[in-house]
């Protein structure tokens, strides 16, 4: 299957929190070593939004703001917000709609997307379908998440990998053939043992037991998560590159969800990658889950030139995952 391209991204804004936890710090917290976490996932320190009164909400609403300076973008002038989290504000009501009365967007529709680490790609998708419909001319697609607030920083499991950010895209109509070319998804519901925050939905409400029981915290078999992102981002890469008659030497940059350094090193190993063309900054922000592959391009942009082709690919739980493949335009300048 050949799709046309008509959706292309135009700007890209990002957040982090100032504040760093080191693997020195989490050395002082659980029984772990800045050796072993290096070594076995590749990252260095995350950021981490401290301040209490802050939320995923407030950073999806700074890398909304980044992206419209830097586009000169007003903000009347967007239709549409697509917010992937897995960490909203509040169970019910949409980060989205808070983010659009945080930013001022008087007219635009807003919505959430829930796919975990996958939920970026997913909301870029979506976005760039209602652009690609005709309905919609600017639509903003953000992946943001706060894991900081769902992680036991007892637990060495888990506190080690996952850290807080934002990163958002702009999304218009494509005049020049570049924009999103088609992803190839995969959710497998089986999954959902492996990896999941028990506690808190309409299954498992909170109570005091509930949380004497950790049940509101993410709770990861590691190595089954492991070896299915491998497998999944790996098949879903070839697929994508196949049903659109490319192959590995047409791709010249690989942008994988940030989970594990040696996860993205096999995936771009068993692609037949070169390092060069893999984007890597897990080392300074840890698993910051919907936020990845937007931070991603952020830290990277200036890299990227006119007509590059790329894919981008993610595994999370659900278990969901998938490739998009695209065809880098120009972006806005301010
Ligand atoms: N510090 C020191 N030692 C540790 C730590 C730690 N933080 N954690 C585990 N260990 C020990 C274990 O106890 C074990 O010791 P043993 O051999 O004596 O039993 C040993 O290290 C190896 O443990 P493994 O769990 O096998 O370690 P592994 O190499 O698998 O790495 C990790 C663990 C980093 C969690 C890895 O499995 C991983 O990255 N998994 C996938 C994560 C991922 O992709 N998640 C999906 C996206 S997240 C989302 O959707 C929200």
């Amino acid at each position: 299957m050949k799709l046309k391209s008509s959706a292309v991204i135009t700007g890209i804004g990002g957040y982090v929190p100032d504040s760093i936890l080191s693997n020195s710090d989490l050395e002082k917290m659980v029984d772990t070593n800045s050796e072993w976490i290096v070594s076995r996932t590749g990252i260095k320190e995350r950021r981490i939004l401290t301040d209490k009164t802050l939320a995923t909400s407030d950073m999806a609403t700074w890398a909304i703001k980044n992206l419209l300076d830097s586009t000169k973008v007003s903000p009347e002038e967007i239709d549409c917000v697509i917010i992937a989290t897995s960490t909203p504000d509040h169970l019910l009501l949409s980060t989205a709609s808070i983010v659009c009365d945080k930013v001022g967007m008087p007219n635009a529709w807003a919505t959430d997307v829930n796919a975990a680490c996958s939920g970026f790609l997913y909301a870029y998708t979506l976005g760039s379908s209602l652009v690609e419909g005709g309905r919609y001319k600017k639509v903003i697609v953000v992946g943001a998440d706060q894991n900081s607030a769902i992680i036991n920083y007892k637990d060495r499991n888990t506190c080690i990998l996952f850290g807080d950010g934002a990163g958002a895209v702009l999304i218009e109509p494509a005049t020049d053939g570049t924009g999103l070319i088609d992803s190839v998804f995969k959710t497998e519901g089986k999954g959902r043992e492996h990896l999941l925050v028990p506690g808190g939905g309409s299954k498992v409400p909170a109570t005091a037991e509930s949380v004497a029981a950790n049940k509101h915290f993410i709770h990861q078999d590691g190595r089954v998560v492991f070896k299915a992102a491998i497998n999944g981002m790996t098949d879903t890469c070839k697929a994508v590159l196949e049903r659109n008659d490319m192959t590995i030497d047409d791709i010249n940059w690989l942008i994988p969800h940030q989970a594990n350094y040696r996860i993205i090193h096999a995936v771009g190993d068993h692609l037949g990658l070169p390092a060069e063309r893999v984007k890597v900054n897990i080392e300074r922000y840890g698993n910051t889950t919907a936020a990845t592959i937007p931070l991603c391009l952020w830290d990277f942009k200036d890299d990227f030139k006119h007509n590059d082709n790329m894919i981008l690919t993610a595994f999370g739980a659900g278990f969901s995952w998938g490739a998009t493949l695209l065809k880098w335009g120009k972006l806005r300048t301010a």
